[in-house]
């Protein structure tokens, strides 16, 4: 059996800052709630308005292939995981194969809200196990500063802007890569978390401008206790079917909506804050870009053969949880096609 394995892990992350700080001097609210409530100290917002999520996703691109020392022709397929595309079409996938130069690839958007990129990674992973492609690269990418009101203190604290993605390949031996994945979704939530307008429903109008309908709408309370049982829930179903205990997990990679969820969840599979990848404080809730953006902070810490357990809980709902064995040890900076036997020695 073919096993898909990451084996290359890249990032983009705009350079301005939007720090507690900054929101008490736009909105009614103080940092020490922001930070209490959900573990936020700051968020990167991309500022440039003529840069959207395609950007930060061939940014992201472009570094998983410099890492992984492959030229852009070698890419077959190409997921972005976002819900804040450049436009509704063309896909942002496609915006992003012409900006790398990934001349052979095709692809698609994927729209799961913040269970993007788990869902992409599972889509992925079925066409390298397949045999069907060699090279996918799985993409999570969101500008929410594009549809956050920030006169709403109830959301704007909550989001910020980045990309993160990693290349899929066919593992070298059964010992690493996916391992298994719990995916699920339960529309009865749909109207929990959404954004109304732009769409088909809600056309674009004065009326839905007026109605603030192109922003994203949230209830908080009602989402939080669906997402603290959902992402818990998940995380120790994976566990028990594979047969893991809290010391065989290396490390909880979470979706990054609030440190209580993610907190809840780590309680629930036994293990201790230093088993938890969190950088929530830094960047926030970047949507589909979270879970990327975790592998990427803690990459150079991870070793071959590690048990990962990534979990999501998002709009839809969507929520889901991957089991993973990490391929190689270290960063990759630096490394070219010789790793190959380096991987294939290890
Ligand atoms: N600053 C200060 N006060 C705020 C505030 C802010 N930024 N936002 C809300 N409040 C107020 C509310 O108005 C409310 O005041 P009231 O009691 O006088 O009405 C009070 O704080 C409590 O609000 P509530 O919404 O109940 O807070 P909460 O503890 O549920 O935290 C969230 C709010 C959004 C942080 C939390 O609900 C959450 O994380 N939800 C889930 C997010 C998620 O997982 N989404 C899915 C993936 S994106």
């Amino acid at each position: 059996m073919i096993r898909a394995a990451i084996t290359a892990v890249g990032h983009f992350l705009p350079e301005d800052r939007l720090t507690n700080q900054d929101l008490e001097q736009m909105v009614d609210t103080s940092d020490e709630w922001i930070r209490v409530r959900t573990g936020i100290r700051e968020r990167r917002i991309l500022r440039d308005p003529t840069k959207a999520t395609s950007y930060m996703a061939a940014r992201a691109a472009q570094e998983v292939l410099q890492k992984r020392g492959i030229e852009p022709e070698e890419i077959d397929l190409i997921i972005v995981a976002t819900v804040t595309p450049d436009m509704f079409f063309p896909a942002t996938a496609c915006l992003v194969q012409r900006d790398i130069g990934a001349r052979r690839a095709w692809g698609f958007d994927l729209s799961a809200a913040c269970s993007g990129f788990l869902f992409a990674l599972a889509t992925g992973a079925q066409f390298i196990a397949s045999g069907q492609h060699q090279k996918v690269l799985v993409i999570g990418a969101d500008k929410m500063s594009a549809i956050t009101d920030y006169t709403d203190r109830r959301t704007c604290v909550l989001f910020g802007d980045a990309a993160g993605a990693v290349l899929l390949e066919p593992a070298l031996d059964s010992e690493v890569g996916i391992m298994d994945m719990c995916l699920y979704c339960d529309g009865s939530g749909a109207e929990a978390l959404c954004m109304p307008g732009g769409g088909s429903l809600n056309p674009p109008s004065y009326k839905t401008i007026d109605a603030k309908m192109h922003f994203l709408y949230q209830d908080g309370p009602t989402v939080f206790k669906r997402a603290v049982e959902g992402m818990a829930d998940v995380a120790a179903e994976i566990m028990a079917r594979n047969g893991l205990s809290g010391e065989d997990v290396a490390y909880l990679v979470p979706h990054q909506a609030n440190w209580r969820i993610i907190e809840a969840t780590a309680r629930r599979m036994g293990i201790g804050r230093e088993k938890v990848m969190v950088n929530i404080d830094r960047y926030g809730n970047t949507t589909a870009a979270t879970i990327p953006l975790c592998l990427y902070d803690w990459e150079a810490r991870l070793k071959r053969g590690d048990n990962l357990i990534l979990a999501s809980f998002g709009a839809g709902y969507t929520w889901g949880a991957i089991y993973l064995r990490w391929a190689y040890d270290g960063t990759r900076v630096g490394f070219g096609m010789e790793s190959e036997a380096q991987l294939s020695a290890s």
